[in-house]
Parts: C-alpha cells; structure tokens; sequence
C-alpha cells in the first residue's frame, strides 16, 4: 500500500468537506493501493500534529471530531479531547512544516483564503514535498514567486483555483503540452456574477437582482466582494500565467461594477444596498437594451488574449456558449490556433463553486500526485 502523507492549511467549508471526502473514499483508494494519511491539519490560530508524523497519522475519528469541532466554531486546540496529537498556534506551525519536510515528503494541501501561506509552500517545495492549492492568494502574489512556486510544476497542482472542481486548468495544460497555441480564453468565472447578469436580461432591475443574489447566499458577505471584479481577476491571472503570459495584478484592467464612491471605505454596507445600488441600474438597463439591439447579450467576463487581460462587463453573442450561459454556472471558451478555431472552442461548463465540488478537485489533484510517492 502507497501511503501519502497530508497536510491540510485552512479548514472552513471546503477543509472540511476534504478530509470528510478522504475518509468517504477509504476503499476506492484502497483498491488503487493508495492510503491518504492526514498526519497534520491547521486553521487561523492554531494546529494539530499527529504524535509520530513519520509513522501514523489521525485515526477516521480524529478527523471526524476535528471536523465536528471545527464546524461548532471552535478553534483546532479543541481537538485534543478526541485522541492524543500535539497542538500550538498556527505561526510555530509554519516553522514545524520545514523541520517536517526534512523528512517526510508529503502533500501541503492549502484550503485558506490567506495570501500568508506562500512562503511555506515554496518552502516545503524547494525540499522536495507537493503542494496542492484551492486558495488563489499565492499563485496572484508577484511574478517572482509564482515561478518560485512552479520550479518544480510535477509537484504542485491548482485545478480548484479556477472554476472549483472543473477541468479549466487540466485542459489548459492538456493543450499547452500538445503543442497547440491558445488564442484567447474568455470565462464567466464568477457564479455570483453570471446568476446577476443572467437574470437582469429577464429584465429585473440590477439593484433588485443583487439583493435577492444575497439573501439565497449567492454573494460574499458584502457584495461588493463579488461586484467589484477582483476574485474573476485573480482567476484570470493564474490562467494567464499559466500560458506563460507575465503579468502582475496590477497589469490587470478591471471593471468594477460598482464607483469608487460606492466602495466599502466610503460607504456603509448598509447605505449601498439602500442608496447605492439603485443608482447602479439605468446604466446597465441601458446597455443590455444596446446589447439587444446588436443581437447580443451583456456577460461580466474575463479574455485573456496572447498578451493581455480584461475583466469586465461585455457583450457577447446570444448564441455562444457564454451568451447562452443561465444561472449560475461557470463557463469556459478556449481558442486555440490547431484544434478549437472560431466556430468551434472547447466548452468547459458547470458550478464553479461550492465546498463539494472544490474539494473533489483538490481530491483528485492529491491523487494526481500519487506517482511521486513510493
Ligand atoms: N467555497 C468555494 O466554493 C471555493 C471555490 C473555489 C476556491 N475556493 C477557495 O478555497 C479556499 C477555502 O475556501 P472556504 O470556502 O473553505 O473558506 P473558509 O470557509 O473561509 O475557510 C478558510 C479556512 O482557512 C483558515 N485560515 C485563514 N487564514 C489562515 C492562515 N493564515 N493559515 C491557515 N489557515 C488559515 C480559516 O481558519 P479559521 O477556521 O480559524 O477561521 C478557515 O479554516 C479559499 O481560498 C477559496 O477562495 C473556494
Ligand atoms: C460550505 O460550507 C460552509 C461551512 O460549513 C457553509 O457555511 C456553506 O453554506 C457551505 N456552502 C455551500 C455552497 O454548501
Ligand atoms: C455535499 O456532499 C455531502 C456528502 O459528503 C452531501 O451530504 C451533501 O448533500 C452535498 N452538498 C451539496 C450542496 O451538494
């Protein structure tokens, strides 16, 4: 039996639904002679370290407390009622990763949304170890850490940072490798953003749109998280980069939907969804009627073409993929100069969100590793 050691950073929702998937699937990778081991897991403030990392690691009921424990609110320390392991904060964490990866090679499986894990994961790589990353942060950090984290790309995999669990990145590497050159890739890579434009092409105001989007949990907290293009932009950037297009964040032009008067350092929550956001409707009723006129319809997307990168809101033919897009799906067109051309792009489409989704992508990207394992 192959046995791989895990380590997980971050344990919220899609941490959470990891090391659940992990022991749901204990025979179907037992059958492909693989043992994921969780030997170390942390959050925000603190860790959990099985005792002999080199040896074990936490037992199914280890993990499944941890997650009860995680879930009620509580911080990790909390774990040492269901079994013994070693405990402390989450920065003496950091330090232990690289005496750790001294000797033991294992998979840094990082389920953050903190930019302060890059520096590890470069770490622990540069001694050998895999990385496998739903958090965005540090592959959006500065170009010279991004190649720093790709100096080895066998052992670092990201398919959830794009498009959660679906093949955005796999394909985009599947065609690199081959040979074929892409042209322009264009995405609704936000299901909160895709879910409002569609449904404002029904003709409900934007301002009505966003506030139901928030009641059924579609958005981030604020909103203006989502509005203001920057999570697209960060998924951009990777897919950029990926085709060896060397940007940084600030490269990047990004349409926010909303002023700058409108941010949250100049207005409440509160006040934007009550006043500013009504201001925010004629505009776009406006360019959907123009989009209309032109046989087409308006799509907050991202195209990457060979040099550049804009997110913004577009109009887009009714009869693509992105203009027939509804709900809240993500979408992916690909142009490349061989095998997909104009009439014909490859089509990634599906949720691109959700903790089950994003956590089966970092799954099969663990098990994408096992070859580096003996
Ligand atoms: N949910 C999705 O649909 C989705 C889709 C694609 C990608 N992602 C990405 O996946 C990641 C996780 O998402 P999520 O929804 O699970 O977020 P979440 O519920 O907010 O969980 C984040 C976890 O990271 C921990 N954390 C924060 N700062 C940390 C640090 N410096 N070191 C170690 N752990 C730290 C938090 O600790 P505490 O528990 O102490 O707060 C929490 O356990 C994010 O980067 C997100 O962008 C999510
Ligand atoms: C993801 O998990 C978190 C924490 O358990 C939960 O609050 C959230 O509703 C879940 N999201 C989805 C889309 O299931
Ligand atoms: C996520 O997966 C769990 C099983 O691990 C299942 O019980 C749950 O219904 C799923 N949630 C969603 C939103 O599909």
């Amino acid at each position: 039996m192959k046995n791989i050691p895990v380590i997980l950073m971050g344990c919220g929702g899609v941490g959470r639904q990891l090391l659940q998937q992990i022991i749901s699937c204990r025979t179907l990778h037992a059958n492909m002679g693989i043992h994921l081991r969780v030997v170390g897991v942390c959050d925000s403030t603190s860790y959990v370290l099985a005792p002999d990392v080199i040896l074990a690691g936490f037992d199914d009921n280890f993990l499944k407390g941890l997650c009860q424990i995680k879930s009620d609110g509580l911080p990790l320390r909390n774990c040492m009622e269901h079994g013994t392991c070693e405990s402390g904060s989450s920065s003496e964490f950091m330090t232990k990763l690289t005496d750790i990866a001294a000797h033991l090679h294992f998979v840094l499986v990082d389920c953050s949304a903190s930019s302060e894990t890059t520096k590890v994961i470069i770490e622990v790589l540069h001694l050998g170890c895999c990385a496998v990353l739903a958090n965005k942060k540090p592959l959006t950090g500065s170009l010279e850490e991004f190649d720093k984290l790709f100096l080895h790309p066998r052992r670092i995999r990201h398919e959830s940072t794009v498009g959660a669990g679906l093949p955005i990145i796999a394909s985009t590497n599947r065609i690199l490798s081959s040979g074929d050159t892409i042209v322009s890739s264009l995405g609704s890579l936000s299901g909160t953003l895709g879910y409002v434009m569609s449904e404002v092409e029904n003709g409900k105001p934007f301002s009505e749109v966003v506030k139901t989007a928030k009641e059924l949990g579609y958005t981030e907290p604020d909103p203006r998280d989502d509005l203001s293009g920057m999570d697209v932009a960060r998924k951009a950037l990777i897919l950029a980069r990926l085709r060896g297009i060397r940007l940084e964040m600030k490269d990047i032009k990004i349409y926010s939907l909303f002023p700058d008067k409108m941010g949250p350092d100049a207005m409440s929550l509160e006040d934007f969804l009550k006043n500013g956001l009504p201001m925010l409707d004629d505009d776009i009723e406006e360019r959907i009627k123009k989009a209309s006129s032109n046989k087409n319809v308006l799509r907050y997307v991202c195209i990457i073409d060979t040099k550049d990168i804009s997110v913004s809101l577009m109009e887009r033919p009714k009869d693509s993929a992105l203009g027939r897009l509804k709900g809240s799906d993500n979408v992916v067109e690909i142009y490349t100069e061989q095998c997909y051309s104009d009439k014909q792009p490859l089509v990634i489409q599906g949720p691109g969100a959700g903790n089950n989704t994003t956590a089966a992508g970092v799954l099969a990207d663990i098990l994408d590793l096992q070859d580096l394992f003996s």
